[in-house]
């Protein structure tokens, strides 16, 4: 029987020198193309807080597709993460460090009670600073982070260094 990993690796492709010379870029579309691997995918990425998650947090925008696949999966609603300047008053907001510059987060802490256990998705882990960010605003907001999971963990980047305490899953280490 095939695993969400098997499928993971089957279907990433390598893009070398993208988006910069030197890169090798690892394209999950065809991961979320392909139904039986998002749906394998999803699964995998909930099933280690199955019972501990009121709410699937996605982060903008390769979050939202597996957030909103995942919440369905757990019959729980999403709460977006976004950009900033994307969500209407009232906002918290958290910056991060990009490999050239900074970014910012934002979340509506109105819409959610607080307290309630979030599970916190996205695709890639890499250096850690996005997910660094959107945990830190799930505290901020009043719930908790019941865990973080991403399909691709990036080895060599401190990503896991960037959350400290967090119970962090990754389908595939690379
Ligand atoms: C990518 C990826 C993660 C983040 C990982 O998103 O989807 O969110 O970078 O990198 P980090 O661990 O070093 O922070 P990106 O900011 O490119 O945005 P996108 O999803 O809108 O393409
Ligand atoms: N692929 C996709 N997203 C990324 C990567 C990558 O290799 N590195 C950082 N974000």
């Amino acid at each position: 029987e095939k695993s969400a990993a098997d499928a993971i690796e089957a279907l990433t492709a390598l893009v070398p020198d993208f988006p910069k010379p030197g890169i090798v870029f690892r394209d999950l579309t065809p991961v979320f193309a392909d139904g039986s691997a998002l749906r394998l995918v999803t699964d995998a990425l909930v099933e280690p807080f199955r019972g501990r998650v009121d709410v699937v947090a996605g982060v903008e925008a390769r979050g939202f597709v597996l957030a909103a696949a995942a919440a369905y999966a757990l019959g729980v609603g999403v709460a977006v993460i976004r950009k900033a300047g994307k969500l209407p008053p009232d906002v918290i907001s958290e910056s991060y460090s990009l490999e050239y510059g900074e970014a910012t987060l934002e979340v509506q802490p109105h819409n959610l009670p607080s307290g309630c256990r979030v599970l916190v998705l996205d695709d890639i882990l890499a250096t850690g600073g996005t997910l660094a960010a959107a945990t830190t605003l799930v505290e901020r907001a009043g719930w908790t982070v019941t865990g973080v999971s991403v399909v691709l963990e990036l080895d060599g980047l401190g990503g896991r260094e960037a959350l400290p305490g967090r119970d962090i899953r990754s389908l595939v280490v690379a």
